[in-house]
Formats: structure tokens, C-alpha cells, sequence
């Protein structure tokens, strides 16, 4: 059953760890002749077949399929050097080497993710600053709430990416403790040095407990975890982008190369990147909810049902990737249309809040002013009127209040303006903001 083989080997999704699995490798045959347990020489040859293996790999050339890439690896070693290649793996099980070979791969990984993500960060930041005198509103419960800056909304999104950074670089700490010399899950009786391992392979620890290192898989669940939040994040960013599009609001444009045009309707251009991006969540969510199932109820230590957690894993890193990329180049693109944001802050009475705010400063209690200004919102629908339309007279009908001044208190750039608390809206706000997170960057 040459099927069989292959069902039970994750040779075909696997491959990816060749590099991580040598440099494993190579580490601990130093150790293996560091501490005596083979000779000098034999270790010398054990190195240098390793070495040629990596070395034609930036050719053509393909590894023989074997069960897993970690047999491969050892077949083909011992093919170049002969039976001393059989000594390789002398105190070591698949168990722990698989382990080993995911975390030195993740590492890596989480480092690449990280930087994406600054770039990123960067970009936001860029556009917010040459941007940082568009006005349009800000929505809770997708209605026009209250005039923001766009700088403000996209910024929040460069303060999301730096929680996912540090999301991973506590993900990092639990990935970096060295696995190898668990052996196949009791340890070994062989004097092995682990520290001497993991210094040559750059990990912070070691794992503490035999059975935990070849069956915890913790650091990948939580990989894919923070993965899984930094597409959510972009999905929410796509969202927007998604309905500034759209003629209704009309607020943007991204160039067209991340749109599509319609098979049928000449008009169409549609908004597919960020489309894709907020599909592509979904996977990743999948991804996450196999890993969570994959682990569930196994009992310690290794099982072969952990191999599976690859496929999730990568797919998920691999697709992140792409949609950070991807949504970069976006945002980069991205244009304000700013006298169209400017003119959607004129809908929805959005300056209401700062009338309630003019009575309270005068003295009202603030639910009386609340109360007050409902009617005057109500009165305006009736008339088809906007705020600043209505006469000093009419203000007085509703209370004597009212001064000439509240004019100054409905112009839009006033109202974001007047927001300086820290974290707010206003101009000086949100450089100083800019102030923050770029040293956040630096
Ligand atoms: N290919 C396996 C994995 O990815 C490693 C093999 C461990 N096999 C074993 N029989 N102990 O997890």
C-alpha cells in the first residue's frame, strides 16, 4: 500500500522545514561531539554532508520523497556520507526534532510578520499625516456620529498593529524554548549538553519537562492566534475601505489595479483586494479553530495526530502575509476626496453633541440640554434644515440662552478642534499622536 505511506509522512506539506531541520541538526551534532558521544571526525563528515544537502538546495536540485522531511534528510545524509551518517541521530527522537524544527521555523516567521506589519504601520502613518486636514464624520452604530479627523481613523488602525506586534513578541518568548533532547518524550541517558544546543541555535530556554516539550504545540496555537487577530483587524480596515467606496459615501480612492471591473456592468469597479483580505479571514479563523481541535483531548505525549498542525500553521502565515502586503500597497494608494468627506459631516446633525455641550457650559444640566437639542434636531427634519440654518430667532424659541456664538460652535473644524483631549481628534491631538507611535516605529 504505497498510499499508506504517504498518508501517514507529511512529507508533502513538510518540506518548508528543511533549513530549520538541518541547522537543528547540525547543532546537535556539535553537542554529540562536544560531550564525546561520538568522535570529532565522524561529526566533521556528519556537518559537511549536512552542509552539501543545504548547499544544493538553492540549486535544482529536490530531496528524495521519504515519510517526512526529517527522514529524508537522514536518508539522503547517510546516501552522501555513508553508515557514519547513521550517528546523527543518536539521543535524539523525531519527536523532539519536530518540535525543535517547527519553533526554529516559527521564530523566523514571527520576526517577518512583525516587519510587515511596521511598514505598515508606517504607511498609515504617512497618509495620516499628509492627510491630516480631512474631516469627515466618525459613525457608532454606522451613523454619523460626531466630525473626526481621517487621520484620527486611520491612525487607530497603526495602534492596532502595534498591539499585534507585542501580541507576538510575547508569542515569540513561548517559542523560544528548545525542545531537543526530550528525545522521543522521557529524555535520554546520554550525557547530552541542551544548553550548549540551544546556544548555538539561538533559544532563550530550554523546556523544562520531557513529556510537555514533544506534545505542547501551545506556541503555534497562539501563533496562529495572533495571526488570527491581525486579520481581523485588517478585515475591519477592508470594511471601511469597502463602503468609502461605495458612491454612497464616496469618501476614497485606491488605485484600480485593486479593483475589478464587472463581466457584465460597464460601470463596476469593484473593491476585490480588500474583498479577498476580509475572505481571507476566514481561513485563517479555520486555521486556528484546527489547531484548537487537533490538540483537544490528545493524551501526552507525542501523537502523529500532531503533524497536522502544520498545514494550519502555514497556511495561516503564509496567507497573512500576503494580506499585510497587499493592504500596505492599498493604503499606500489610498485617496481622500476630501471636499466629499467635508460635505457627508453637513448630513446627519453631527454637530448636535457640541450644542448640548453649549448649554451645559452655560449652566444646564446636561440631560435637560440633551433633551433641549433632541427637539431642535427634530424641529430642523421638520423644516429640512441643517443646524447652522436656523435662525439666532428660532435658537431663542427653544432657549434664551442661545448666542450668537453657537455659529463658532457648529463650524465642523471648530468641533474637532475643540476635541483636545488626550487621544482625541483635533489636530494638535492627533500629531502629537503622530509624535507617539512614530517613536513607537523608530
Ligand atoms: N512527521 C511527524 C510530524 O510532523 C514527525 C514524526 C514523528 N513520528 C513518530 N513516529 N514519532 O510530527
Amino acid at each position: 500500500m504505497q498510499n499508506l505511506k504517504k498518508f501517514i509522512g507529511s512529507f508533502s506539506f513538510d518540506g518548508r522545514l528543511i533549513e530549520s531541520d538541518i541547522t537543528g541538526s547540525i547543532a546537535h551534532t556539535k553537542m554529540l561531539v562536544k560531550t564525546g558521544i561520538i568522535g570529532a571526525s565522524d561529526g566533521k563528515k556528519i556537518i559537511f554532508g549536512l552542509m552539501s544537502i543545504l548547499k544544493d538546495l538553492s540549486k535544482e536540485w529536490k530531496i528524495p520523497e521519504e515519510e517526512d522531511i526529517h527522514y529524508a534528510i537522514e536518508k539522503e545524509l547517510i546516501r552522501r556520507i555513508g553508515i557514519v551518517g547513521c550517528k546523527m541521530h543518536t539521543a535524539r527522537s523525531r519527536n523532539d526534532q519536530v518540535a525543535t524544527d517547527l519553533r526554529i521555523y516559527l521564530k523566523q516567521e514571527i520576526n517577518k510578520i512583525k516587519n510587515l506589519l511596521t511598514t505598515f504601520q508606517k504607511i498609515i502613518v504617512e497618509k495620516a499625516s499628509k492627510n491630516i486636514d480631512v474631516i469627515m464624520p466618525g459613525f457608532t452604530h454606522l451613523q454619523p456620529a460626531q466630525p473626526i479627523l481621517a487621520a484620527h481613523h486611520l491612525l487607530a488602525y497603526a495602534w492596532m498593529m502595534q498591539r499585534d506586534k507585542e501580541r507576538l513578541d510575547d508569542c515569540y518568548k513561548r517559542t523560544d524554548i528548545l525542545p531537543l533532547g526530550s528525545a522521543a518524550l522521557s529524555g535520554t541517558s546520554f550525557k547530552v549538553d541542551r544548553s550548549y544546543v540551544a546556544k548555538i541555535l539561538n533559544f532563550k530556554n530550554i523546556s523544562e519537562n520531557s513529556l510537555d516539550a514533544v506534545s505542547d504545540r501551545d506556541f503555534a496555537v497562539e501563533f496562529v492566534f495572533c495571526v488570527s487577530l491581525i486579520a481581523l483587524h485588517l478585515t475591519r480596515l477592508c470594511e471601511e475601505i469597502i463602503l468609502w467606496m461605495n458612491p454612497e459615501f464616496d469618501y476614497v480612492t485606491i488605485d484600480d489595479k485593486f479593483t475589478s471591473g464587472s463581466s457584465m456592468m460597464p460601470q463596476k469597479r469593484n473593491p476585490d483586494c480588500a474583498e479577498v483580505i476580509r475572505g481571507k479571514s476566514g481561513r485563517i479563523f479555520g486555521d486556528l479553530i484546527a489547531m484548537l481541535t487537533i490538540l483537544k483531548s490528545l493524551p501526552l505525549a507525542y501523537n502523529r495526530d500532531l503533524q497536522e498542525d502544520k498545514p494550519p500553521v502555514f497556511d495561516a502565515l503564509d496567507n497573512i502575509k500576503l494580506c499585510i502586503e497587499v493592504i500596505s500597497e492599498m493604503i499606500d494608494s489610498l485617496k481622500f476626496l476630501k471636499e466629499k468627506t467635508l460635505r457627508s459631516t453637513k448630513k446627519g446633525f453631527i454637530a448636535a453633541t457640541e450644542l448640548a455641550d453649549y448649554l451645559a457650559n452655560n449652566d444646564i444640566p446636561f440631560r435637560v440640554a440633551h433633551k433641549l437639542i433632541k427637539d431642535i434636531v427634530l424641529y430642523c427634519k421638520k423644516k429640512s434644515k441643517m443646524l447652522n440654518e436656523l435662525s439666532m430667532e428660532e435658537y431663542n424659541k427653544f432657549s434664551p440662552i442661545f448666542k450668537k456664538d453657537i455659529f463658532e460652535y457648529l463650524d465642523i473644524k471648530n468641533i474637532v478642534n475643540t476635541k483636545t483631549s488626550y487621544g482625541a481628534t483635533s489636530k494638535k491631538a492627533v500629531m502629537r499622536q503622530i509624535k507617539n507611535i512614530k517613536r513607537k516605529l523608530k
